[in-house]
């Protein structure tokens, strides 16, 4: 989807390219962004907790996975009662019934779409879901309207120009303790690293069998047409 009059920045990724690989510090400040701001309205019901802890995530250790689960409330179809979240739960659910699940959007929505509809542009510069997420945050103009009684804000990257979220990021909207730069380009790229770690924790074990894929076809050629050659030498 999308009108060709929207606007995507084309932020660097750590994570982009066949070696590129997520940066942890990123996908940490990302994970309290999205815990501090997003999860107010937004949910990611199909990311375990546990999976904080894994290697080429957020990686957090043991006893921090198990503290970051306890803030969150599941109901529990045995207790038929609700207690605190464990690390084998998901995330919540939206809290927002208009505001959509996070968990898969940066594999749903494309950043880059041309030229001409033909798509060539992703080829190059990858379908850009995370840039999209980006542009989003860094979009809003700060025009407002209201339209049978709901507030919509004019963004330059959602399709159609005019969204129902508000501006959920402004500089300093998140402290970090190391007291990492925290303008709101910085943030948006941030959380956006994040969504994508949500959307497609396994990129790196993808990235390595892809190339060694490549590697061992591109030797079985060679070997193929050696074969070959030596078949047909009598004959030719
Ligand atoms: C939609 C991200 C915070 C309410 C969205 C979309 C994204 C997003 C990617 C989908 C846009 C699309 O359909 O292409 C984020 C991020 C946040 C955040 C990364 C934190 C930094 C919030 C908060 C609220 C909220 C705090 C509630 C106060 C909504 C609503 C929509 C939406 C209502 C649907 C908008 C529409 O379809 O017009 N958000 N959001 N979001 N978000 Fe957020």
């Amino acid at each position: 989807a999308g009108g060709g009059d929207q606007h995507i920045e084309d932020f660097d990724f750590s994570f982009e390219g066949p070696f590129g690989s997520y940066d942890v510090n990123q996908l940490q400040r990302g994970l309290q962004i999205y815990t501090e701001v997003c999860a107010a309205c937004h949910g990611l019901k199909f990311v375990p907790i546990r999976t904080l802890g894994d290697e080429n995530g957020p990686t957090l250790p043991e006893d921090q996975v198990i503290e970051y689960a306890k803030q969150f409330e599941v109901y529990d179809d045995d207790l038929e009662d609700f207690r605190e979240a464990l690390p084998t739960d998901h995330f919540p659910e939206s809290n927002l019934e208009n505001a959509p699940d996070l968990s898969l959007m940066a594999k749903k929505r494309a950043g880059f779409h041309g030229p001409y509809g033909l798509g060539i542009n992703q080829f190059f510069k990858g379908i850009g879901g995370p840039e999209y997420i980006a542009s989003l945050l860094t979009g809003y103009t700060g025009e407002e309207k209201e339209q049978a009684g709901v507030t919509f804000y004019e963004n330059t990257a959602f399709p159609g120009g005019w969204i129902a979220m508000a501006p959920p990021l402004g500089d300093d909207s998140v402290e970090f303790v190391d007291g990492h730069d925290a303008d709101l380009h910085h943030l948006s790229a941030d959380v956006s690293a994040f969504l994508m770690w949500t959307a497609e924790p396994k990129m790196m074990a993808r990235k390595q069998a892809g190339f060694a894929g490549v590697v061992f076809l591109t030797l079985l050629s060679v070997l193929l047409y050696l074969t070959n050659k030596r078949l047909w030498a009598p004959v030719k």
